[in-house]
């Protein structure tokens, strides 16, 4: 039988502790809420005795949570203790983790202890916790950096204390997975009741080797791994939650084992918690970045077309991406081409597509991303040129703090006729695109606003794309511009002028075009 490895989800804590991330306690109760529908198995809230904001958050999480542990963390001593099993209380399943530092360095420059009574410490902390709840977790802080016969004696000490789970924490990030494996192999091997608790391993990045670390352990028989979303955390972070249990489940094969995480709500909750810390994840970042299944090179894209697994060692949709994202560029082949015709609903004769391809590669030269615009485009959809019903002549903008964002355009109808309109929004773009409704009668939806440079320096020009769902069709527009306002209106313009020219409904408009 597999055996199961426990996630520990210590995102409001180890990872609230990255640099630039502040959490309210709104917020950490949304993340609390999507880790339980993740299906951790333990949620680390956060670290009591520190703020009245920590101890609040553990509190309202603990309440609110069910079916999945709750742990608050605490020095070894009875004041930190206290806070926790206080704001734990109301816990379903509550467990109290304590931590004290065990390297040389630490007891030397940090603690100004000796040995024996760090080990003193650790026991009467975890004896005290076990007043309170029957879950009590030990990690000696810097374990990786400590002498492994004295922590061979703090790991046998807690447990006969009364700790259920010992913690071996690679706080510095300085382990190298065969040294870290053979640590807790050596732990596994010579504390002698190792058997009454559960080794966790809890990795940071600074050598960029936190998951390997902990997958490193796993296979020396650590039984919890401590990690975060997104892999955020102090200084570089943790082991990324996500990438360890990927790991586990593609490699069924060599770990033999598994989580219970429901990896299809990965990408909701890399997207919360990086919505609500204000971290964002890079492109590239393995199973969550926006590239994780993302396939550029020819040669990749056939390959994934005939089968997706050429290329893909899991499936995007395992994580909760939509699907496969082939992104057209210089480096796409005919079979990509040709796929997203078809997605986009159009067929073309061979000869009519291998025109489509020429034009595709000329394009695709200058540019670094074909878009979906683009495409209708080469292929002749947009050859018959979007007659100009409204013209942009001017516009003005005006926005910043504590004024209401307000907009002023100037339109010339085909027939000559100038139009003024001005009106607020909820922002610029907003109020911009409600001067250009009221003049044009034609009210659109804005589904999707999407700018980008096409190139570079401080002049760059910007492309910008919308998606604008007008009476119920969804229209695709683009303009490019210096002036990223002006491409803006320009481009919603150009879905208008797409309707009013071809909808029956605005047929008055399409009289003046052909001067009916
Ligand atoms: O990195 C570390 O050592 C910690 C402990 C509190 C577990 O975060
Ligand atoms: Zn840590």
């Amino acid at each position: 039988m597999d055996n199961n490895i426990t996630i520990f989800d210590t995102t409001l804590r180890d990872g609230e502790q990255s640099p630039g991330a502040s959490l309210d306690i709104h917020e950490k109760v949304q993340i609390a809420r999507q880790l339980a529908l993740l299906n951790v198995d333990v949620i680390e809230a956060g670290f009591p005795v520190t703020s009245s904001g920590d101890f609040e958050s553990v509190k309202r999480i603990a309440q609110e949570i069910r079916g999945v542990s709750v742990a608050g963390l605490a020095r070894a001593v009875e004041k930190d203790i206290d806070s926790a099993a206080k704001a734990l209380e109301k816990a379903e399943k509550p467990r109290i983790h304590i931590f004290l530092a065990t390297s040389e360095i630490h007891r030397k420059y940090k603690l100004l202890k000796a040995k024996e009574e760090i080990i003193h410490l650790a026991v009467k902390g975890v004896t005290y916790a076990r007043k309170f709840v029957d879950d009590v977790e030990f990690s000696p802080e810097d374990a990786s950096r400590t002498e492994l016969d004295f922590l061979i004696q703090v790991v046998e000490a807690v447990i006969d204390a009364g700790a259920k789970t010992v913690n071996i924490p690679d706080t510095v990030g300085y382990a190298i997975p065969d040294q870290y494996e053979s640590l807790i192999r050596g732990l596994k091997e010579n504390v002698k009741n190792i058997e009454r608790a559960v080794i966790s391993v809890h990795c940071h990045n600074d050598l960029g080797l936190a998951v390997a670390n902990s997958l490193a352990a796993v296979k020396a028989g650590a039984q919890q791994i401590e990690c975060t979303i997104n892999g955020i955390g102090e200084r570089a972070g943790n082991a990324a939650l996500e990438e360890v249990v990927m790991a586990i489940k593609t490699r069924h094969d060599f770990y033999r084992c598994s989580t219970r995480i429901h990896t299809r709500e990965l990408i909701a909750t890399s997207k919360l918690v990086s919505t609500l810390t204000g971290l964002r994840v890079q492109r590239n970042k393995a199973i969550v970045g926006e590239n994780a299944f993302a396939h550029q090179s020819g040669v990749h894209q056939d390959g994934v077309l005939k089968e997706r697994t050429t290329y893909e060692i899991m499936s995007p949709e395992d994580v909760g991406h939509l699907k496969t994202k082939i992104v057209l560029g210089k480096l796409s082949g005919r079979h990509a081409l040709k796929n997203r015709i078809r997605e986009l609903g159009y067929e073309l004769s061979e000869e009519e597509f291998e025109r489509a391809f020429e034009e595709f590669k000329s394009i695709a030269d200058k540019k670094k991303e074909i878009f979906d615009e683009d495409i209708e485009a080469i292929i002749g959809i947009e050859k018959m040129e979007v007659p100009t019903i409204f013209q942009l002549v001017s516009l003005s903008i005006s926005c910043g703090p504590n004024v209401v964002p307000t907009a002023g355009v100037r339109l010339k109808l085909h027939d000559g006729r100038i139009v003024d309109n001005a009106t607020i929004g909820d922002g610029p773009i907003d109020a911009l695109f409600k001067a250009i409704d009221l003049s044009t009668g034609i009210p659109g939806k804005l589904r999707d606003y999407n700018i980008q440079a096409v190139t570079s320096g401080k002049d760059a020009m910007g492309e910008v794309h919308v998606r604008v769902d007008i009476d119920g069709k969804i229209i695709g527009g683009r303009a490019i511009s210096t002036d990223i306002i002006e491409a803006s209106a320009k481009a919603y313009l150009n879905t208008i002028n797409k309707v009013a020219a071809t909808d029956p409904k605005y047929t008055v408009y399409q009289q003046r075009v052909t001067g009916l």
